[in-house]
């Protein structure tokens, strides 16, 4: 697109530039240029024009435009197309429809908000605009059925190794997917699939995370990264880099196997080794756990001495 060209082209350089220097590099007349400052103006670009000096780009909107996400993203396959809402009911059902459509691996679906945001077991995710990262990825990986659950754990892994680099925090997995920070919630993930009875067809991970909002931006028990590190966070820097990390963790997982996204879970896990309950409509269950298993189900050492595995549900950190 010539706007994004254009844009581009002043934010190379770094003082004014002439309307004659622009039309003349692009080869369109001054009015076409002028059209185009406009739109970007539209997307929120703060343009200055100035007479005998020309066009200077002051800031860039905290939009998680795409064409700003793709730019000097580098990734092979995660977020090369996207899908982008100013609002949307909810990322899931848009991911949903486009991998239905066949979009494909690493189609990415963005919202600055969603009205419909839903979390695991049926719970909704507070999704307010401009403030959080809530994005649903269409993968198709070749793995048996059975590993799909360790995508959750990847998706767990990238946003604390994401965090990690761009605000320097130590975020915290509480098994299977809560991203927490001081025992708060700073985000979630949540995966659904199109799976015939042997293959899936498609998997979407969603994924929620409270960047910038402010206390009153935060339901009870939540936190988010601003609330943290006490200052905002860029979106888009934290944005392209989780995809990084998704993409830098997905084909080493495809081409060797569950052991080191294993690994990287457990280092940034806190359940391992406390005592915890299970509350879900199939168990009730207490005990310690002890450990995860190649598909990511939690091993739980109950008082008996008995190990019970568990797939899903939510769980409760004793002590
Ligand atoms: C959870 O912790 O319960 C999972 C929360 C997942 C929220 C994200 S926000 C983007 C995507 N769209 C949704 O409706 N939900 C997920």
């Amino acid at each position: 697109m010539l706007s994004e060209k254009i844009l581009d082209f002043l934010k190379k350089k770094h003082g004014y530039v002439s309307g004659e220097e622009l039309s003349g590099h692009f080869g369109i007349t001054r009015q076409a240029l002028w059209k185009h400052i406009h739109e970007l103006k539209d997307a929120g670009y703060e343009i200055l024009a100035v007479p005998h000096l020309g066009y200077q780009l002051v800031s860039s909107p905290d939009r998680l435009l795409p064409y700003e996400v793709a730019s000097g993203l580098n990734t092979r396959v995660i977020g090369k197309k996207i899908l982008y809402f100013d609002r949307v009911p909810s990322t899931m059902d848009a991911a949903m429809e486009s991998g239905l459509k066949g979009a494909a691996e690493g189609t990415l679906v963005l919202a600055e908000s969603q009205t419909r945001g839903r979390g695991r077991l049926g719970r909704d995710w507070v999704s307010p605009k401009y403030k959080g990262i809530y994005l649903s990825l269409i993968l198709r990986p070749k793995i048996l059925p059975s590993l799909n659950p360790v995508l959750t754990l990847l998706a767990a892994v990238s946003i604390c190794e994401a965090i990690k680099i761009i605000a320097g925090l130590d975020a915290q997995i509480k098994w299977p997917n809560d991203i927490l920070m001081h025992h708060k919630k700073l985000g979630g993930i949540l995966t659904e699939l199109n799976a015939e009875m042997d293959r899936t067809s498609f998997v979407v991970i969603g994924i929620g995370l409270n960047v910038n909002n402010d206390k009153k931006d935060l339901i009870t028990g939540a936190t988010s990264l601003k609330e943290q590190k006490k200052e905002s966070i860029n979106r888009i820097e934290l944005l392209r880099d989780l995809l990084r990390q998704i993409e830098k963790n997905y084909i080493e997982f495809q081409e060797k196997g569950t052991q080191a996204i294993l690994d990287k879970w457990r280092a940034f896990n806190i359940t391992l080794g406390r005592r915890i309950k299970v509350v879900s409509q199939k168990m009730h269950l207490e005990g310690e756990a002890v450990s995860i298993d190649a598909d990511g189900g939690l091993l739980v050492r109950k008082d008996s001495g008995l190990i019970e595995k568990v797939i899903s549900g939510d769980i409760i950190h004793c002590r």
